[in-house]
């Protein structure tokens, strides 16, 4: 098997390569920057033509490529709408066309995010994608146009696989970074400040551990593509308050976590003075109710999280090299 993983250089997309190539698969590892964490890295940008690739470079990937993975994109939740839509729309435009030309392919890949369910109404599983929801931020709208895209293509074998926010120690060894998603509230958090979640964070965060997703992106490329939608996330099922204080924890500090709408409001009018990402806001309410038969197609069952990675994860942010900066910038 020939894998191509587009984002390759990412934090998924490295610990993506390390499990696909500790499997012995040939692994091609495309990004703008073209840096590998495992296989053979490649500079390629999936917002081109032939994903910025041509002549013999671009036939001969084509010719060998059995597998697509696609992983690339941004998880800033504060990308506006030219940004979220030029990688996640044209970007799996791109790759659709390009896949359609690989004369081996067994199968596509593709990564979504469950924040594709935006703030859906009534319960959501594998099945549903548009359900009259609408969306906190043009990340989750992004999201969910590159998963119907690749729905609609009904000519290519694709598995689509939905995460939650992942965490946990980087396993190519790069430093963490706080500048996205919930670790994003990290700093803010450091600080002391009281952050206002309902019922006190006490629902699900639907997080996992990076190297979890990458073992499902792995049981993917290794299983016939029937157009099926898999989700997986911690089967643990961490709540929301439980990630604050286990990445907190090795800080030694224990998080203001109040259920008061009163602080949720002042916290928006002074969100950027004090280093709180506004968009986190969005997050402080139950995110959608999702169907807890959704792993049930996971083949071989859920995979299990590494042992203590909320915590890890933490430590990981204690590193000199962390960029604990994300939110202030
Ligand atoms: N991390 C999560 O919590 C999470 C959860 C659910 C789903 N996902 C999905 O997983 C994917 C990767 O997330 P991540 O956390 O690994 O993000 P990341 O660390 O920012 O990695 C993004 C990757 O995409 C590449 N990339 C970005 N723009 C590109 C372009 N135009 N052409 C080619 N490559 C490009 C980046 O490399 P260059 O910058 O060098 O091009 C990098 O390799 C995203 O689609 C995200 O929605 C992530």
């Amino acid at each position: 098997m020939s894998v191509l993983v587009l984002g390759g250089s990412g934090y998924l997309g490295r610990a993506v390569c390390l499990e696909l190539e500790g499997a012995g698969l040939d692994v091609v590892a495309l990004s703008r920057s073209g840096s590998a964490a495992a296989g053979r890295g490649l500079r390629g940008d999936v917002t081109r033509h032939n994903l910025g690739l041509f002549g013999d470079e671009l036939a001969e990937l084509q010719a060998e490529v059995t597998h697509v993975v696609g992983v690339f994109g941004s998880v800033d939740w504060d990308s506006g709408p030219a940004q979220a839509l030029d990688v996640h729309a044209t970007g799996v435009r791109n790759v659709l066309r390009f896949s359609r030309a690989c004369p081996k392919l067994e199968a596509l890949v593709h990564v979504s995010s469950l924040l594709a369910f935006g703030r859906a109404e009534g319960r959501v599983g594998n099945r549903e994608l548009y359900v009259g929801q609408d969306f906190r931020n043009w990340y989750e709208y992004g999201k969910y146009h590159a998963e119907a895209l690749v729905r609609e293509a009904e000519d290519l074998p694709f598995t689509v696989l939905r995460f939650g926010p992942l965490l946990g120690p980087d396993p190519a060894g790069h430093a963490l970074g706080a500048g996205d998603g919930l670790l994003a509230a990290v700093p803010y958090l450091l600080q002391g400040y009281p952050v206002h979640l309902k019922h006190g964070g006490r629902f699900p965060s639907y997080v996992g551990d990076v190297v979890g997703a990458a073992e499902v992106v792995a049981a993917a490329v290794r299983t016939p593509a029937t157009g099926a939608t898999w989700t997986w996330f911690d089967p643990a099922l961490p709540t929301v308050a439980e990630v604050m204080h286990r990445l907190c924890r090795p800080w030694g500090v224990v998080p203001k976590i109040v259920d008061s709408a009163v602080v949720g409001r002042v916290q928006r009018l002074v969100a950027s003075r004090i280093g709180l990402p506004k968009a986190l806001l969005d997050y402080a309410e139950p995110w959608f109710d999702l169907d807890p038969s959704v792993m049930d197609t996971l083949p071989g069952g859920p995979p299990a999280c590494r042992p203590g990675y909320l915590a890890g994860t933490g430590r990981a942010l204690l590193e000199p090299e962390a960029d604990l900066q994300g939110s202030f910038t």
